[in-house]
């Protein structure tokens, strides 16, 4: 990697520290977590240099560059994930995809997550939701929130999203594997014995023999529109571009499914019932729109069929769920590669630097939410919608070509577990106060944050 400057252009480099030979400032960055990139930003500006995870990256935030950076997809940059992400994730993964081959794969994954799709998932996903909080509620300790939400998602992704039956002592193995396969996808690429990269990579290869099984042994329901899974609605979309996926280009779809979703919704999940408990007026608030619109009765959730429609029109329960995204974003970031010299924020991003774009860091610094620190879900509601003010100052989901393609899966699946937490289920903080977050690799509490839940009498 070439961490010069761009002699042809006058602009000045983006001020930085680029840290310690071949490290850089990534051993900074892993023990600081947001606070690297606050305090960077703070000394040097929205647009700063640093060198992490092996390579020299220029750091971007404030909506106009990131603006900038996100629709300048193909012309100004392309993808280009840390050398970890994209060995363990593979050649045929989106993420590693650009241009038509990326266009195409978006149009084929486009059907898993559409409208008609997610339906379908709906009440399978209440049902894993249901079955956890009964879980939760039946333990007579506090309950490792954060832990519990990662297997909660890993269930969700791997039952409902694929439809693998796999009986509960092979889970447990998948899922240990896959936890390893996640906290060694950002990793310094070295591969020596007992390195991250050397675990991410005997994970990802084990994971894909046990997902090659259960694909083999999986019963395929492609006929017709009565979606069993995504894997069946991916297969049956495939035909219809003309595609026929292989097992190889299959099993690294499953695990960039389930990787896409896996650490995210476990975020987002802990965020939401930490919100929940510091703000029992927005849970009292939340209670009384489920009451309004005949979802709770006499303290209990109505358990007749939920439709999609019903859960969509639930606005104040839509504007938490932003909120929760807002200020816990659980992606701090993309990465990009600049494919020419270009000018951001009167500093110059050299042909050849990765760049990476910040979610989070704009949340916390844009000037179009009032009081940015706190947690105020009225702030999209329809009278104020502080986000209207220009779509890169709310980006949780990215935005662009890029953006997230499970948007809507994720949101329906907090959707229903804040709709069960707020309907079926009491809890309370079982520590003396909320634990301090964390960001490396997604946001969440230093404790797991631990709650007492209890089943309604
Ligand atoms: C991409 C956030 C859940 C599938 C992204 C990106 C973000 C994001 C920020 C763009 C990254 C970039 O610009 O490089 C989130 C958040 C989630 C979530 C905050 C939960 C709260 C999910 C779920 C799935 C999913 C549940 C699918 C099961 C994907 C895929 C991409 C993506 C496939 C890559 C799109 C592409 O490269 O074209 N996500 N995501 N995400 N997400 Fe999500």
């Amino acid at each position: 990697w070439t961490a010069t400057r761009d002699k042809s252009c006058k602009l000045p480099m983006p001020k930085g520290s680029m840290g310690f030979p071949i490290i850089g400032e990534t051993c900074h960055w892993f023990f600081q977590g947001a606070g690297f990139h606050a305090s960077r930003r703070q000394k040097y500006g929205n647009v700063f240099k640093t060198h992490l995870l092996g390579r020299p990256l220029i750091r971007v935030t404030g909506a106009e560059n990131v603006r900038k950076v996100l629709m300048g997809e193909h012309s100004l940059v392309t993808v280009d994930w840390p050398q970890s992400t994209s060995t363990l994730l593979g050649p045929n993964s989106l993420a590693n995809s650009i241009g038509d081959i990326h266009r195409k794969r978006r149009k084929i994954f486009a059907k898993v997550f559409s409208h008609e799709a997610l339906e379908s998932y709906l009440p399978k996903i209440q049902q894993v939701i249901q079955e956890t909080l009964r879980v939760w509620s039946s333990n007579p300790d506090p309950i490792n929130v954060y832990r519990e939400s990662q297997r909660l998602s890993f269930n969700m992704a791997v039952r409902v999203l694929l439809g693998f039956r796999i009986p509960e002592e092979e889970m447990h193995c998948l899922f240990s594997t896959f936890q390893e396969f996640v906290e060694n996808v950002f990793s310094l690429p070295i591969d020596l014995p007992f390195s991250g990269y050397r675990k991410g990579i005997r994970a990802r290869d084990s994971l894909q023999k046990s997902i090659e099984k259960a694909i083999r042994e999986k019963p395929l329901h492609t006929q017709g529109k009565d979606y069993t899974d995504a894997l069946d609605v991916l297969l049956e979309s495939a035909k219809e571009n003309n595609t026929e996926l292989t097992m190889q280009e299959l099993k690294e779809s499953t695990i960039e499914l389930i990787f896409a979703a896996f650490a995210t919704t476990a975020s987002a999940s802990t965020s939401l019932v930490m919100q929940l408990l510091r703000h029992p007026a927005v849970l009292e608030k939340l209670r009384e729109e489920l009451r309004s619109c005949g979802l709770l009765h006499d303290g209990c959730l109505c358990q007749g069929e939920l439709r999609l429609d019903s859960i969509i029109s639930l606005k104040y329960l839509d504007c938490v769920i932003k909120e929760v995204l807002r200020l816990f974003a659980p992606v701090s970031g993309g990465y990009r590669i600049a494919t020419q010299t270009f000018e951001l924020d009167g500093v110059q991003v050299p042909k050849g630097w990765s760049v990476m774009y910040s979610i989070r860091d704009t949340h916390d610094t844009s000037a179009v939410f009032k009081d940015v620190e706190a947690f105020d879900p009225d702030r999209f509601s329809p009278e104020r919608s502080e986000d209207r003010e220009g779509r890169f100052h709310y980006l949780p989901f990215g935005g662009g070509v890029r953006s997230c393609l499970g948007k809507q899966l994720a949101t329906l699946f907090l959707k229903l577990l804040a709709v069960e937490l707020a309907g079926g289920s009491r809890f309370e903080l079982s520590t003396r106060t909320f634990p301090r977050m964390i960001s490396v690799p997604v946001v969440h509490p230093t404790d797991g944050l631990r709650v007492k839940f209890f089943g309604l009498d």
